[in-house]
């Protein structure tokens, strides 16, 4: 990783976990594959991040989007969570680590909800390690409602009162967002909060990104020089 003294490891990263399906395809295999393969890395890359001393990792699970999807696709992803979901929570959660979920969980179906729900109050509240998985989730849905609830309250709206009634209120920005498979866009996420955040992009296919893979992206990242705006 070049020089480890220098390295500065973020504090918070954020990953869009694209191309499971395209990895599936190269293979013959169904996306379901693909997808169950992604998970098995997440899982990974997260205790490669509390490792590394990264304090919260950001996975972008489920999109508002991706609720759209053929039905077939979408009982696969839920029938993973249902699965595998408080297997690797408690695992995580037995490594230490704190397990939040951000998003609308009303949008999933009761099943899938109540065992992401129990996962999440099985964890520890407070960590040195988060892991936050974003599921039915969609930035301009989380603005939209940060704004109803400043409404609601009849508070001042400022950037800092409209941060902290964001989903992720309670947590620092990312400092560096990874996506994987190719596409350079955010797609509907963590809008309000990537506004000083460092943008990796990587051609790998996500059920690819290793730990070194994540390890080249920190190294960028730590090149980097941020200036928020400042000269
Ligand atoms: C995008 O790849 C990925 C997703 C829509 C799902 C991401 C999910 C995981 C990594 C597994 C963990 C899952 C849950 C729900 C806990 P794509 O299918 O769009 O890939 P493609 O662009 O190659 O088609």
């Amino acid at each position: 990783m070049g020089d480890d003294q220098a390295l500065r490891i973020p504090r918070h990263v954020a990953l869009i976990m694209d191309g499971n399906g395209r990895w599936a395809k190269k293979r013959l295999m169904p996306r379901s594959a693909g997808h169950s393969a992604g998970m098995n890395r997440m899982i990974a890359l997260a205790e490669h991040a509390k490792a590394l001393g990264i304090n919260y990792m950001t996975v972008y699970a489920l999109s508002t989007e991706n609720l759209a999807r053929p039905k077939d696709e979408l009982d696969g992803l839920y029938s993973l969570i249902k699965k595998y979901f408080l297997k690797n929570a408690d695992k995580l959660i037995k490594d230490g680590a704190a397990l939040r979920v951000i998003g609308d969980l009303t949008l999933l179906p009761d099943d899938v909800r109540a065992v992401v729900e129990e996962g999440v109050a099985r964890s520890y509240k407070d960590a040195e390690f988060t892991f936050c998985i974003a599921l039915a989730y969609g930035a301009r849905r989380e603005i939209v409602n940060a704004c109803k609830a400043a409404a609601a309250k009849d508070e001042e709206v400022t950037e800092e009162t409209l941060g902290s009634l964001m989903y992720t209120g309670d947590m620092p920005d990312p400092d560096l967002i990874i996506r994987t498979g190719g596409e350079v866009r955010l797609s509907n996420f963590l809008l309000w909060q990537a506004a000083y955040a460092e943008l990796y992009f990587t051609d790998t296919l996500f059920p690819d990104f290793t730990d070194e893979c994540l390890d080249s992206a920190v190294a960028e990242y730590s090149r980097r020089t941020r200036r928020f705006g400042k000269v």
